[in-house]
């Protein structure tokens, strides 16, 4: 199996309820090593862009609301299969149909403030990486 990078997000709902070291730890336990990090609060513009492949559906303009609600922590997940491991550590996207044990049935309120984010392929997790993190940031 490769060695990959994914593209990570500690969602506004988790940060308000100071559940980013719990969530770290699912990271850690399941193989995936934090090699980047900051805690930012994301503009309105920086989210709209971030999520504009979503920008036909209905929650677009609500899930831009959401992601400038309060602080979020990107980051940079390295791993053997990173980009499926985290994937499956999150779970399903809507809480009420994630897996037992996954971040999103642990922690998740909503389908819209389900705590995190993860990049869905590793074409897309290159290009979510460089909008939020220049190459000095990420340390392996
Ligand atoms: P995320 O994996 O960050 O990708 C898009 C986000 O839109 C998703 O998580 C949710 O936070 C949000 N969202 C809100 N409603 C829906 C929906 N009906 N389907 C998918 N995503 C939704």
């Amino acid at each position: 199996m490769a060695v990959e990078r994914t593209f990570s997000i500690i969602k506004p709902d988790a940060t308000r309820r100071n559940l980013t070291g719990r969530i770290n730890a699912v990271f850690e336990q399941n193989g995936l090593r934090i090699v980047a990090q900051k805690r930012i609060w994301m503009s309105r513009q920086h989210a709209k862009t971030f999520y504009a492949v979503h920008k036909d559906r209905p929650f677009y303009a609500s899930l831009v609301d959401f992601m400038c609600s309060g602080p979020v922590v990107v980051q940079v997940l390295e791993g053997e299969n990173a980009v499926a491991k985290h994937r499956e550590v999150m779970g399903a996207t809507d809480p009420a149909k994630a897996a037992d044990g996954t971040i999103r049935k642990l922690f998740a309120e909503s389908i819209e403030a389900n705590s995190v984010h993860g990049s869905d392929s590793v074409e897309n997790a290159a290009i979510e990486i460089a909008y939020f993190f220049a190459g000095y940031e990420i340390v392996g």
